[in-house]
């Protein structure tokens, strides 16, 4: 009883700041906006959209093709390649950024170590792991059903560098473009994925 009620008044403190907000017309941009008054100021950037962020809001992540095509360009022309040229680092350490949704969390700021690519929140990937998302499709035996092609490789890094430079208005996040994973970084995932010895192959 005392739960439901507790409920209760959450949903009514909801629907009167949401009314609030309504009277205030504030967009819903602004309204988030509004409840991060706190972040620190290289933090406030990521509350605001950017275009292809519009873009995709406003065409409901089905943008005609002309737009399409110009998130395409703009995520093709984001991606840095590796200097080295090789696409593929060490799938342990791979496998330690799938597992890991550390980073960009307020309660990560500042920064104690380096960032995870979160792939299991959306992705089933090495069998082992069984608690997984499904909100992507699964990558088990991905490189293994891709014939370990040195081309798969480099789509591979391309996609978690920034997916819109595949899919315009894909869901999954721009890791390497939004500066969550490091270049080196995204190499380990990339073998984790595309390596005939990483578990997700075997
Ligand atoms: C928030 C959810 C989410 C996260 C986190 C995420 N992805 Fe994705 N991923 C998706 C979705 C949705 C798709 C399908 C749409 C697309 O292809 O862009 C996808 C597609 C892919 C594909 C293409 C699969 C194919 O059909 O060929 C690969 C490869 C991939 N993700 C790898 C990764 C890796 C590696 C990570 C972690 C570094 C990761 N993803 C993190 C949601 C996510």
């Amino acid at each position: 009883m005392r739960n439901i009620l507790a409920a209760t008044a959450l949903i009514a403190a909801a629907a009167i700041s949401t009314a609030a907000y309504a009277q205030q017309k504030l967009s819903a941009d602004d309204a988030i906006k509004a409840a991060f008054a706190k972040a620190p100021d290289d933090w406030k950037d990521r509350l605001m959209p950017d275009e292809t962020m519009k873009h995709c809001s406003a065409f409901k992540n089905n943008p005609p093709a002309a737009i399409a095509a110009q998130i395409q360009k703009a995520a093709k022309a984001s991606i840095k390649y590796p200097d080295d040229g090789k696409f593929m680092g060490d799938w342990k350490k791979g496998e330690a950024i799938a597992q890991s949704g550390y980073g960009m969390r307020f309660t990560d700021y500042p920064p104690q170590r380096a960032s995870g690519g979160n792939c299991y929140a959306c992705h089933q990937l090495a069998p082992k792991e069984l608690s997984y998302g499904t909100i992507g499709p699964s990558l088990l035996n991905y490189g293994k059903l891709k014939g370990f092609k040195e081309e798969a490789v480099k789509a591979v890094y391309e996609r978690i560098y920034n997916s819109h430079a595949t899919l315009p208005c894909s869901n999954m996040p721009r890791l390497g473009a939004n500066g969550v994973l490091t270049i080196d970084q995204i190499k380990d995932v990339v073998a984790l994925l595309m390596s005939p010895e990483s578990p997700v192959n075997k």
